[in-house]
């Protein structure tokens, strides 16, 4: 398997930390890039880290030129559904904006491949399990963003992104030595650079006409050569969960609002837990998910990375298990395994939530050879449970220390 520069942006979040561990230990080089705004830490793994954004632009372009990035794993995004309902423009700056920031570093510095985690919130209404073909209206705002930018990769692989390497990026546009065209790339400041840009996505066939000295057959013909020149592969993760607690990975969200470690602390801690909704139309009355092991999905990525590298193709995934569980189902399993009973307040619905969301995974399955091997729900929860206590135990431990002190 041929080894790339990978930059996973949220690389320090829940899943990224997976990802980017995973894509370190298949023996790729893998630099992080993560504002840590909600209190993570970076993770302790084989990968560079940098504080920042995506949207920091002149970042991005020199963690670009400094590391020879060929890769973007995509992964910095708000993920809280119900938060996205009360304040949408934060997740409309943070998930859709920043990611326009992206793309166009991305076009710039010509890094051709994505790899951006999406989510089964784009899907609705959601009657039955759930294919990648499924119509996609989101309920929430969250899984709104999610398909502006699934829209925005698109239409980046199918056109944008091409006419600014031919037109826009320096290195491509004069025909000269490929020394010559690199000085003047240097002579560009980002300003500049950005200038031309935003002319481009203005006026695209013009300025690569009058500017460029290219007619509108040599763009059509160039674009014909480098089709498909973004390489993209979406993944609809569907509810993520567990841990790798020997690694010391796992979900620390601050405030944590998932179901799974909520649970797990309140049944630790003799605390009550809120169950959202118990009038929907599921057996039950309770919302039913699909919860996918977080190193499955991780191991997506490398399957994913080296088929779209391979074959060219860019792709639309969903990663989930097929079964879903309901809220009360996955607290019946926890008290089963910690032995003890859980405190449960009855509450009204949370807004943005849908009642079922299962998926169809046989694309991932067919294309990729993906198979979901750790994910059966004793294995996700009881993976859970361990991370949860030695939190617990570090926590004990420094506590402990500060007291000797
Ligand atoms: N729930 C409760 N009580 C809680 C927390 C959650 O009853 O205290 C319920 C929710 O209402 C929902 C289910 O448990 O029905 C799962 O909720 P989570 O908050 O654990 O997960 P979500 O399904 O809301 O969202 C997560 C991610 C999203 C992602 C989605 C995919 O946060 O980013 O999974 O389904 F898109």
């Amino acid at each position: 398997m041929e080894k790339y520069s990978i930059l996973v942006t949220g690389g320090a979040g829940y899943i990224g930390s997976h990802v980017a561990n995973a894509f370190a230990k298949a023996g790729h080089r893998v630099t992080i890039l993560d504002t840590l705004v909600y209190g993570q830490q970076p993770p302790r793994i084989n990968a560079k880290f940098i504080k920042g954004s995506c949207a920091n632009s002149p970042l991005v372009e020199n963690i670009f030129k400094k590391e020879n990035i060929d890769t973007v794993a995509h992964l910095a995004a708000f993920i809280e559904v119900g938060e996205s309902v009360k304040n949408p423009l934060k997740f409309y700056d943070n998930n859709v904006s920043a990611t326009v920031n992206l793309l166009k570093t991305m076009a710039l510095c010509n890094v051709k491949n994505i790899l951006f985690s999406s989510s089964c919130a784009v899907y609705g209404p959601p009657q039955g399990p759930l294919c990648e073909t499924h119509a996609k209206i989101p309920a929430s705002p969250y899984g709104r963003t999610k398909l502006a930018v699934e829209w925005m990769i698109k239409d980046m692989a199918n056109g944008i992104f091409n006419i600014v390497q031919s037109s826009c990026h320096p290195r491509l546009d004069l025909g000269s030595s490929s020394t010559s065209q690199e000085k003047l790339s240097l002579k560009l400041n980002n300003k500049q650079k950005e200038k031309v840009f935003l002319d481009c996505l203005r006026e695209p066939r013009l300025i690569s006409g009058s500017k460029a000295g290219m007619t509108k057959e040599n763009i059509e013909s160039e674009k014909k050569l480098t089709k498909n020149s973004l390489n993209y592969t979406i993944f609809r993760y569907f509810n993520a969960a567990g841990a790798t607690p020997k690694q010391g990975l796992g979900e620390k969200h601050v405030p944590e609002t998932h179901l799974i470690p909520l649970l797990i602390r309140a049944i630790q801690n003799n605390k009550s837990v809120k169950i959202f909704g118990t009038n929907y139309k599921t057996p039950d009355g309770t919302c039913i998910r699909d919860y996918v092991h977080v190193s499955d999905i991780a191991n997506a990525h490398i399957l994913a990375l080296d088929f779209m590298q391979r074959t060219g193709t860019s792709n639309i995934f969903n990663l989930g298990t097929e079964k879903g569980f309901s809220v009360k189902e996955i607290i019946n399993e926890l008290e089963i395994l910690m032995n003890k009973k859980a405190l449960i307040k009855l509450c009204p619905r949370r807004a943005g939530d849908v009642s079922k969301l299962v998926a169809v995974t046989t694309k991932a399955k067919e294309t990729l050879g993906w198979n979901a091997h750790r994910s059966s729900l004793k294995e996700i929860l009881s993976d859970a449970i361990e991370w949860e206590q030695n939190k617990t135990l570090e926590k004990l431990k420094s506590l402990s220390r500060a007291i000797h002190f």
